[in-house]
């Protein structure tokens, strides 16, 4: 099986949740590919799977994120899994907090494309990824990489259960 990964990444730490991913993919025995999104959008030739990531800023996803969704259901591959995941900043600790600011975590960018991804009638992975950076611009949070092998694995999974 083979996955491409479509990353935006301004400061270096979503492509590294996606290299992570990547890597866990070819440890399972798979090949993957990354790619950044902004890059002309390569043939689908020989692509079983299609994992989309970007960061979430001031609440919202990279609009390019949701042309490559769209682009997907344009050319037909509605039957080829899909799964999405972002960057956010810390969560806030409690729920109270949470209320306060959580327009600029939720949905976030991998609401926006999940949504997007749904509208689009995909073939999406209901679970989702999301890897927090400390302050701003990172590093990512010592879980993040963690999270990202168990995803990939379980993404693997999914993907080939059709
Ligand atoms: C201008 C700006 C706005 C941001 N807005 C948000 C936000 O609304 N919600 C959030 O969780 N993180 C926000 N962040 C933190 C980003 O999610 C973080 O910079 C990003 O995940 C880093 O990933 P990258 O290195 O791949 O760009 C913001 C960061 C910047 C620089």
């Amino acid at each position: 099986m083979k996955t491409l990964i479509l990353y935006r990444s301004y400061y270096g730490n979503t492509k590294q949740v996606a290299e992570a991913i990547a890597q866990q993919i070819n440890t399972l025995g798979h090949q993957s590919s990354i790619q950044d999104i902004r890059l002309r959008f390569p043939d689908l030739q020989g692509v079983d799977a299609i994992i989309v990531g970007a960061p979430t800023r001031m609440g919202r996803v990279t609009r390019k994120a949701k042309s490559v969704l769209r682009h997907l259901k344009r050319k037909g591959h509605t039957d080829k899994p899909v799964a999405v995941f972002d960057t956010i900043a810390i969560l806030p600790s409690t729920p109270e907090e949470m209320e306060k600011v959580k327009k600029w975590f939720s949905p976030g960018a991998v609401g926006i494309m999940q949504n997007v991804a749904r509208d689009q009638g995909l073939n999406l992975f209901s679970e989702t990824l999301r890897c927090e950076v400390t302050g701003m611009k990172g590093p990512l949070a010592e879980n993040a990489i963690g999270k990202a092998i168990a995803f990939a694995t379980a993404f693997i999974s999914f993907a080939q259960r059709r």
